[in-house]
């Protein structure tokens, strides 16, 4: 009996001890010190912050910690004052950032010096790309942590209530202030009393941790649900019925955030519709939305099937709008000028729209990136983004600074990321994807952030059994440092084996997963096809955007756009980005196009199974159960990137009638089978 009893004792012991499946995040360490909270207020949100001290102090046994909400001039917004023993902040949810940033120092072994620390936008949002049924376009982690079909699509349970809390405490966790709902391709239902409801119930979670709901909205509401025979901006009734409609939601959510808008963008109603501008449409739904506080973020996304090339069509739409947006509209312009594609030179809207307030939209899921499949730790691109000179307002006029408000004076400021989470126990889909949403947040907090900080603080909060381990010379070379470096790199690999050299958008069909670069199916708009932007043929390769071709680097500042144009002088990341080339073009290291192309996708494939070892050999230091996720996803991924190496090179090779350098590895799939099978997504 003993033994049995003694064998079962061990099961479950180690059943719980390998127990991980990730749905803590970063949030794992609880304190083991006790602390006093000094605070002569209690609300919701303080309440949270004092909770959350006394549950994760790790630092001196039985000190007193003071909140102070009180105004100085040095804090800005949401930020505060820390020191070791006082957060003072001028908002309780400046209390609440305080708290956690003093424990994440504590957690990580970062030293607590006193210092004043302000985000560097004002509003730091999570765009939702969940519809109402569930489903979330783009969605790789299940499906929607905030709506459902079926019978009780309506009834808030208390299981819906927890997961949202969670939800809004990691985001708090990590400064993200308000989060967007629903799909920009939003149905018009959104706004219906039920839904409305919901949202309401929602916010109510939200709240005490400093994020406020926003919902996407259609712009025919008025006409599909409100029965009005048009939508046009500057019909009386059309105002009427928005006027009403914002009365109605913050009669529900008084600190409603207020509207995501995609209008006239691939197929979606819009002021156009009615011979009216982007600005028309955004000024008559900010003005609804002004009595309250609300803003309304109006996204550029916009290209028609035209013979312009569509990397122009965002800047030739709304840079001729720029300041005629009432000052609660912000323009929502995604980090590049075609669509997230691996990489992309800025758009070039940042820094040229002068008197109108541009956020940057960045997208966490991994759309174009290997979906929840592919470890890419995408801080590096966003931080190559954030710190692209626009040379706008001269040398130093940073994405970063265009946007936050240090460069144009605007009343606003702020940044979105198209969030990467569901319903899967690890939120993600991918271990590693959370740490995409982690730098989202921590970069629009501080967009002077570097990866490699972003990166050393993610791993220590997700995978440190304890500081005592962060802190030891083994844990930080046998695993700190390895899994750093291979995130560090795993953007950079990705490019290589998907898309190197400036080239974008060769997707098979419209799951955006696996290659597709020959896909052009009969009648499609030829700008859904990836010979549309690849431009292969016998002579070589590449988009021409110079005056020769599209002359989409007319669009940017000096000396940018000369620099783009020589070919001499653009940056090789961009060179088929900018320019058509020869298949024997010579590069800088003496290499002709066609065999660098071979060489980059080759070490594209190379760093992959590099991390398959970095990560077996960090096996002592994981938990089984994360250990074997990312491990099958790993060999997945090298099994993706062979398929991209195969299926690029040989399809680009039938144009460029050139060998594959003889030193590489051949390929090992055929051309017509992959053609035929065409990769979707596992
Ligand atoms: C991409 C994506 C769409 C999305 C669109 C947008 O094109 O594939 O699913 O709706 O971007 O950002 O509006």
């Amino acid at each position: 009996m003993k033994k049995i009893i003694g064998v079962l004792i061990f099961a479950i012991l180690s059943i719980s001890s390998f127990a991980e499946n990730g749905h803590n995040l970063w949030l794992r360490n609880t304190g083991n010190k006790s602390v006093n909270v000094v605070c002569v207020k209690s609300s919701p949100t303080l309440n949270i912050a004092k909770q959350e001290l006394k549950q994760g102090w790790q630092g001196v046994d039985d000190a007193s910690v003071e909140f102070r909400v009180m105004a100085d001039k040095a804090i800005k917004g949401d930020g505060f004052k820390l020191s070791q023993n006082a957060i003072q902040a001028n908002t309780e949810s400046g209390i609440l950032y305080g708290v956690y940033e003093l424990l994440r120092r504590q957690q990580t072994g970062e030293a607590v010096s006193d210092a004043v620390i302000n985000p560097s936008y004002e509003l730091r949002l999570l765009n939702h790309w969940d519809n109402l049924d569930g489903t979330i376009e783009r969605g790789y982690a299940g499906l929607s942590i905030f709506w459902r079909k079926g019978e009780d699509a309506l009834v808030v349970s208390n299981n819906d209530k927890v997961l949202w809390q969670e939800y809004a405490r990691a985001n708090a966790s990590i400064g993200i202030n308000g989060s967007v709902l629903n799909n920009v391709n939003a149905s018009p239902d959104m706004l219906t009393i039920d839904i409305l409801n919901r949202t309401k119930a929602i916010a109510e979670v939200l709240r005490p941790y400093g994020i406020k709901a926003y919902l996407s909205i259609k712009f025919s509401s008025p006409s599909m649900i409100g029965g009005l025979k048009t939508s046009d901006p500057l019909d009386p009734e059309v105002i009427k019925w928005w006027n009403a409609k914002a009365k109605e939601i913050y009669s529900m959510i008084p600190d409603f955030g207020g509207f995501l808008v995609k209008a006239n963008s691939e197929g979606q109603p819009g002021p156009q519709d009615f011979g009216r501008t982007h600005a028309d449409g955004a000024n008559m739904l900010a003005d609804a939305l002004r009595p309250y506080g609300g803003i309304v973020m109006w996204r550029a996304f916009v290209y028609t099937p035209s013979s312009e090339d569509r990397a122009k069509q965002a800047y030739n739409e709304f840079t001729p709008l720029d300041g005629q947006f009432r000052d609660n509209v912000i323009i929502q312009v995604k980090n590049g000028p075609v669509d997230f594609q691996p990489r992309e030179p800025f758009s070039p809207l940042f820094g040229a729209m002068k008197k109108t307030t541009v956020m940057p939209e960045l997208q966490i899921t991994q759309e174009y990136l290997g979906q929840s499949v592919h470890l890419v730790f995408l801080s590096t691109m966003w931080e190559e983004f954030l710190k692209s000179d626009t040379y706008q307002e001269g040398v130093g006029s940073t994405v970063a600074r265009c946007t936050d408000g240090s460069i144009f004076p605007q009343k606003h400021s702020a940044i979105a990321g198209v969030s990467n989470i569901g319903l899967d126990a690890n939120w993600c889909g991918h271990h590693f994807a959370q740490a995409n949403w982690y730098a989202f947040g921590r970069l629009a907090w501080n967009n002077q952030l570097t990866s490699g900080q972003i990166a050393d603080e993610w791993i220590k909060l997700t995978f440190q059994q304890s500081l005592k381990e962060a802190n030891t010379k083994d844990w930080t070379e046998n695993f700190l440092n390895p899994v750093i470096q291979m995130m560090m790199e795993s953007w950079d690999a990705t490019i290589s084996y998907m898309m190197p050299l400036g080239l974008h958008h060769i997707f098979a069909g419209d799951h955006h997963y696996g290659p597709g670069p020959w896909y052009a199916p009969k009648g499609l708009r030829s700008d859904w096809t990836p010979p549309y932007y690849h431009k292969a043929d016998s002579i070589g390769l590449g988009f021409d955007r110079t005056p020769t071709g599209s002359n989409a680097t007319g669009q940017y500042h000096e000396p940018l756009q000369s620099q783009f144009d020589d070919v001499k002088t653009c940056p090789e990341k961009y060179l088929l980005w900018f320019h058509h080339l020869p298949w024997d073009y010579k590069m800088q290291n003496g290499k002709t196009l066609w065999n660098e192309l071979c060489y980059r996708y080759d070490t594209g494939l190379q760093q992959v199974r590099q991390f398959q070892k970095v990560w077996d050999k960090v096996q002592p230091d994981v938990d089984q159960e994360r250990f074997v996720q990312v491990q099958n996803k790993l060999r997945e991924q090298c099994r993706n990137a062979q398929i991209w190496k195969d299926a690029c090179l040989l399809y680009f090779q039938q144009f460029s009638q050139r060998p594959i350098p003889y030193d590489i590895e051949r390929p090992v799939t055929d051309l017509g089978a992959l053609i035929k099978n065409d990769m979707g997504r596992p």
